[in-house]
């Protein structure tokens, strides 16, 4: 039997060279890339300094964050991911702002307290046993004043159904990877107990590959529109949380 890290590595590292094409090709697919790109830029548009992205995966929110100007290290489990990122990087010509690529945990981040100015981790939550320790680790690697985005799969959500099924088995649909969601208030108290103060909550319903259907996906769509903010984000099936480290 893998731990949760094995089956992590094991998956991401067969699945490096289409990853992007099984996922954000599809018209469902590019729905949701882009409503976690535009998500993602306007929480973090104000950032520049030095910043570490970990589970960068192909480097799709990496290559932004680069072109905004941001320092970036990225730091992933997958080698092979690593290896497709740094690939896209440097197609792009946006090698020169790519600080380092260091294969590593998020449970044990390879660097020192307070390096960096803002850490995000997108779409990795989901894979994670103990939250509140990837989340520690975030909150050490990052300075005074310094602030950290990720996102996290909502138990409680319109998909609480399909969600429930997942964590009976911690396997996702359709894929043999460690699979886990998790309530807000989880999250919540996770992010207090390292020391983390909130900035802002944004839902997302994203598009599971079984909705591909056009019909299905114009009312994900609807929930999408309705969950960003205000009473139906609850119901949100992402919730990405931005998150500060006080002074
Ligand atoms: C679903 S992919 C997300 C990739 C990218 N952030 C995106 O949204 O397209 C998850 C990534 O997290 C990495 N990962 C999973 N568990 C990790 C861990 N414990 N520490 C660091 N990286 C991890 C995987 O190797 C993979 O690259």
């Amino acid at each position: 039997m893998s731990t949760p890290e094995e089956s992590n590595q094991g998956f991401y590292d067969a699945d490096s060279g289409e990853y992007d094409a099984k996922r954000w090709v599809s018209p469902a697919g590019r729905f949701t890339n882009i409503v976690q790109q535009n998500i993602v830029s306007k929480l973090c548009d104000a950032w520049s300094g030095r910043a570490l992205e970990i589970g960068q995966g192909t480097a799709r929110f990496t290559m932004p964050l680069l072109k905004q100007g941001l320092q970036m290290t990225i730091c992933d489990l997958s080698p092979e991911m690593l290896d497709v990122a740094r690939g896209n990087i440097t197609k792009a010509g946006l090698e020169k702002g790519l600080e380092d690529a260091v294969e590593g945990s998020i449970y044990e981040l390879p660097f020192k307290d307070n390096a960096f100015d803002y850490a995000i981790s997108l779409n990795v939550f989901n894979h994670l046993e103990h939250p509140g320790q990837a989340l520690a680790q975030m909150a050490r690697v990052i300075k005074p004043g310094g602030s950290l985005l990720i996102n996290y799969a909502n138990l409680r959500s319109w998909y609480w159904p399909a969600a429930k099924r997942i964590n009976s088995r911690n396997t996702a649909v359709g894929q043999e990877v460690f699979s886990s969601w998790v309530t807000s208030s989880s999250m919540k108290k996770a992010a207090s107990d390292a020391g983390l103060i909130h900035l802002n909550k944004t839902g997302h319903v994203h598009v599971p590959r079984a909705l591909e259907d056009w019909y299905l996906l114009s009312v994900v769509k609807v929930l999408d529109a309705i969950s960003r903010k205000g009473p139906f984000s609850s119901l949100a099936s992402v919730h990405f949380m931005l998150l500060g480290k006080p002074e």
